[in-house]
């Protein structure tokens, strides 16, 4: 079964109860006696403004946005968000705005920019927002001259370096650095901890580390709210942060803190404790179950042990959300926990107590929305509804996810509140009970990875609830694809046994987002009413026929695979209005066409795979320029009848290829909606990679990938020196083509090439000694060609084997053989030279191009992590979110 589980993963996330900084982020506007400004201030104001582009400012909060000293007519205030793009240039007019007091250019598209060193120049800044707009680098440590500031958000950058500049900003009360590549050891001498007037604190989602976290925190006793989450901080917490006494969040997840539990005991306002997702180990005290204002406790994903003890005063608890989960807790668990009557959320999944579990202990829980039991350890409980009699009806979502149960619990019976159902990964057999789709307010369920074989009753049996989210990939289920609800938003069946037809009542389900049906046994054709989705994948069916073309009319499709079926025709020239596309798969068919230029306009296009079919034709563009589809990184046409030359710059501006992503580049994510604003579902594509020599270990996160396989066409002439401009290049494949001339010396530069195979072509010269300088090259082919001389001897080059280099005639040495003689030796020294001075001068110049059109392309990149594996199996792709 495990051999269906492949091309995509849900996730479900509870976005619950979202710590959200912006709500205490509270502070009071500094900035009084303002009032409209002059007509003077006015054309200054206008001036500012036009160093940008402007077209997507809203013209009515443009006056709004600025304002003047009442006594003096100098402009004070300032807040443009969220329209401006263009450069904020170190000679920008804003800089003799020498009054300013406050000053909001957050989300504005401010081109990847340093932040100028000229904000030094306004010194009377208490307000200054710059999140979320592009900046680049180092903060200018001119910052410390803003010593009257007293609110700085730097939020959401790409900022780099360490915390200097906030030295003399003796009067911040918010500093908020989250979301930037800050980095660095957190010393104890920072000037960070003499700003003793701080109450709000972020620096999440950085690189920080220390160890420990520096006792100096202890300083900052007006902090309100503490947040040092993702980041690589570890060692204990130090017991100075019980001197933090105002603080209501405490957020220390995601970092690798061990040690015991931080006493809290004495933070009495304190609302959110979030220390998740360490390594903490010890027992919980039972005081936190007592603490005045205590609402969320978020401990799950750490080594904590013992019993769980609520003191019988907790009875006027005021917690809400309890996460427990993935600890090691043993004795009684329910039973303290009963205590906890107001709670709404409790995480219990993946303990490994064996300990009976008595359910109905739950039922004092009388307010209770969420409940985690994933795990096997709760195998032990009997799930029927006897054991949950005054069963808690308020329950709105179950997860009894990897419980190793066999049936449908009968408790979901009495649920009738329930919207959410989560059964994956267990061993449920046979039908499908009736009764499921009749629980009144189900919206979602999840039921994948089991051994279902088909639904109870009819195939209407679905068509009168009203679920929004199912999903049953990996199953045995078989026979016709049952008439989905008319709610129906999301529906994926990946990986059964379905046959026939794919129903045409499909057609008028006009709330449908998603539908995978992909590794079925569908025959027949593509319904061609499909017009509204954002995610279809049919891949690994019989389908027939040609991909509809009337299909694509509206711009929201963001995924098509079709690849393995045995679909004919022509791509649909429709895709072109399908200006959100990311991915186009339609490998493994017998499409006969032309290569699809006409995608190039697709801004978005990330993967673009035809392998195996009939394409045919040149893949130079026919004005022999650059093929440059601005977003692409993945483009496999190998196994086609490709003919014709590559222009020199046909590498010239792939953008996707050159440029350096953010560190958390994935392929894409595709699908995320949040439910109800509780919990959401994501779905995620990924792709089959097969080159070889790939050192990605099994499930290895793929951060960024660029690969390029044009294998097993008829490709001729030189291969292009532009080649040498994909930097972020991980995999070439042109092998069995019909490739003459060099090896491009232009390869040396693609400094993260792992694979390269250019078998079987007629490629003749030497081989570029820059190769053996590829320190990340683990698999070379360059078998069957006619080069000669001698074989650069680098590590990477002389661990490969033989046959890697064999049926060239004239090569010697390592690992081959043949020794070099005098007989071998390359063409004159002195001619080669010149070709590669001309070689790398015509590369140089190309650089400049691709710089010069690349820039834009930093910006809005996806965030989520592809996990992949290269084996020659399907890719297995997982993604690990925390529960926030
Ligand atoms: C501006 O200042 C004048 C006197 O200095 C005062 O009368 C007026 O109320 C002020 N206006 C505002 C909006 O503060
Ligand atoms: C522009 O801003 C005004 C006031 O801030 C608001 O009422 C209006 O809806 C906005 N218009 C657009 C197109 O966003
Ligand atoms: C700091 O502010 C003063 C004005 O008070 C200015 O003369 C100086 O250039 C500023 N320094 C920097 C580094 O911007
Ligand atoms: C902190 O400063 C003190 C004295 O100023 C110095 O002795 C110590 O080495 C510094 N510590 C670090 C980690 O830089
Ligand atoms: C974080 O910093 C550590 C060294 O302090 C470094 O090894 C690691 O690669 C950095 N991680 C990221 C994502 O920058
Ligand atoms: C604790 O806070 C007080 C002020 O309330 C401060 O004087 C003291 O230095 C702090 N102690 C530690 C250990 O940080
Ligand atoms: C809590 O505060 C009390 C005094 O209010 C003090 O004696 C005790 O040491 C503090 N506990 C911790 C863990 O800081
Ligand atoms: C798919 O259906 C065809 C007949 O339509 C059948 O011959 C074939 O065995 C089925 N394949 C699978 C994997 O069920
Ligand atoms: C496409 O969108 C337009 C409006 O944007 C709508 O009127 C039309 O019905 C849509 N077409 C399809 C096939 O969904
Ligand atoms: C592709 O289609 C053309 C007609 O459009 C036809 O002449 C040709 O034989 C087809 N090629 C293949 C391989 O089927």
């Amino acid at each position: 079964m495990s051999q269906w589980f492949m091309l995509l993963v849900f996730l479900l996330l509870l976005l619950l109860s979202c710590v959200s900084p912006s709500s205490l982020f509270t502070f009071k506007n500094p900035v009084v006696g303002l009032v409209a400004c002059g007509p003077h201030q006015i054309h200054v104001f206008t001036q500012f403004k036009n160093e940008f582009d402007t077209r997507v400012c809203n013209h009515s909060d443009f006056l709004n946005g600025v304002w003047c000293d009442n006594s003096t007519g100098a402009i004070t205030k300032l807040r443009l968000r969220a329209c401006l793009s263009g450069t904020l240039k170190s000679n920008s007019i804003l800089f003799h705005f020498h009054q300013l007091r406050y000053l909001d250019l957050s989300h504005n598209k401010l081109t990847p920019s340093f932040i100028p060193s000229e904000f030094g120049m306004l010194n009377k800044l208490e307000v200054l927002f710059l999140s979320g707009s592009g900046f680049l680098d180092q903060v200018p440590s001119s910052f410390s001259n803003l010593t009257m500031l007293s609110v700085l958000a730097l939020k959401d950058n790409e900022l780099t370096g360490s915390l200097s500049f906030v030295r003399n900003l003796r009067t911040l009360t918010v500093l908020d650095v989250s979301d930037n590549h800050f980095s660095g050891i957190l010393n104890p001498n920072s000037s960070l901890f003499e700003l003793h007037h701080l109450t709000y604190l972020d620096l999440s989602f950085n690189n920080f580390t220390s160890s420990p976290l520096p006792y100096k925190f202890g300083n900052l006793h007006k902090l309100e709210s503490l947040s040092v989450t993702h980041n690589s901080f570890f060692g204990e917490v130090p017991p100075t942060i019980s001197n933090l006494t105002q603080l209501t969040a405490l957020l220390l997840h995601s970092n690798y803190f061990t040690g015991s539990l931080p006493r809290v005991q004495n933070l009495t306002k304190l609302s959110i404790l979030a220390l998740d997702n360490n390594h903490f180990s010890g027992t919980i005290h039972s005081p936190l179950f007592t603490m005045p204002f205590l609402s969320s406790i978020y401990l799950h994903g750490n080594n904590l042990r013992g019993s769980i003890e609520v003191p019988n005063s907790s009875f006027s608890s005021r917690l809400e959300s309890l996460y427990l989960g993935k600890n090691h807790f043993e004795g009684k668990i329910l039973e303290p926990i009963s205590k906890l009557i107001n709670l709404k959320e409790l995480d219990l999944s993946y303990l490994n107590t064996s300990y009976p579990v008595d359910l109905s202990l739950l039922s004092s829980l009388k307010s209770l929305l969420l409940l985690d039991l994933s795990g096997d350890w709760i195998s032990h409980a009997s799930l029927s509804s006897d054991s949950y009699k005054s069963n808690p009806s308020t329950l709105e979502l179950l997860y009894i996810n990897q419980c190793n149960i066999s049936e449908f619990p009968n408790i979901l019976k009495t649920l009738h509140n329930l919207e959410y159902i989560d059964v994956s990964n267990n061993r449920i057999s046979g039908k499908i009970p009736e009764w499921l789709w009749s629980i009144p307010r189900l919206r979602s369920v999840l039921i994948t990875d089991n051994l279902l074989t088909g639904f109870e009753g009819s195939p209407e049996v679905l068509v009168n609830s009203s679920l929004q989210f199912l999903s049953m990939d990996s199953n045995y289920l078989k026979g016709e694809l049952p008439h989905l609800p008319l709610s129906i938003n999301y529906f994926t069946a990946q990986g059964n046994a379905f046959s026939g037809v794919i129903p045409l009542s499909i057609c008028n389900r006009s709330l449908l987002d998603v539908l995978d049906l992909s590794y079925n046994n569908f025959t027949g054709m593509i319904p061609s009413c499909l017009t509204k989705l954002l995610i279809l994948s049919l891949r690994k069916n019989n389908l027939e026929g040609s991909i509809p073309d009337k299909y694509y009319a509206n711009a929201t499709l963001w995924t098509l695979d079709v690849g393995y079926n045995r679909l004919t025709g022509k791509l649909p020239r429709s895709l072109l209005n399908c200006s959100a596309l990311q991915f186009l798969s339609a490998d493994h068919n017998a499409i006969n066409d032309t290569f699809p230029f006409f995608l190039k306009a697709l801004p978005k296009l990330q993967v673009l795979i035809l392998r195996s079919n009939k394409f045919y034709g040149p893949i130079s563009p026919p004005n022999q320029g650059s093929l440059g589809f601005p977003e692409l990184q993945i483009l496999e046409i190998a196994g086609n009848k490709f003919t014709g030359s590559l222009s020199p710059i046909f590498f010239v501006n792939w953008k996707a290829f050159s440029l350096k992503k953010n560190e958390n580049l994935a392929l894409y994510m595709v699908y995320d909606v949040s439910l109800y604003g509780r919990y959401s579902l994501r779905y995620m594509e990924t792709i089959d990679i097969q080159y070889k020599g790939l050192s990605m270990e099994q499930e290895s996160v793929l951060t960024s990938s660029a690969t390029i396989d044009f294998s097993g066409n008829r490709l001729e002439g030189k291969i292009p020196e532009s080649i040498g401009l994909l930097k972020e290049l991980i995999a070439l494949n042109l092998s069995n083509n019909a490739f003459t001339g060099h090896i491009p010396l232009s390869l040396a530069n693609l400094m993260k090439l792992e694979s390269l195979d250019l078998s079987s072509n007629q490629l003749s010269g030497t081989i570029p000694n820059g190769l053996g300088t590829l320190s990340f090259l683990a698999y070379i082919n360059i078998s069957h060609n006619q080069l000669t001389g001698e074989i650069p001897q680098g590590t990477q080059i002389v661990g490969q084997a033989k046959s890697s280099f064999e049926g060239n005639a004239g090569l010697c040495g390592l690992p081959l053989d043949e020794r070099c003689h005098g007989t071998n030796a390359p063409p004159s020294q002195q001619d080669k030279e010149e070709e590669e001075d001309e070689e790398e001068e015509q590369v140089l110049n190309w650089k400049g191009v691709a710089i010069g059109f690349g820039l834009g392309v930093l910006l809005g990149l996806a965030i989520a992590q592809l996990i992949a594996s290269y084996k020659p199996e399907w890719l297995i792709c997982l993604i690990t979110c925390g529960n926030r």
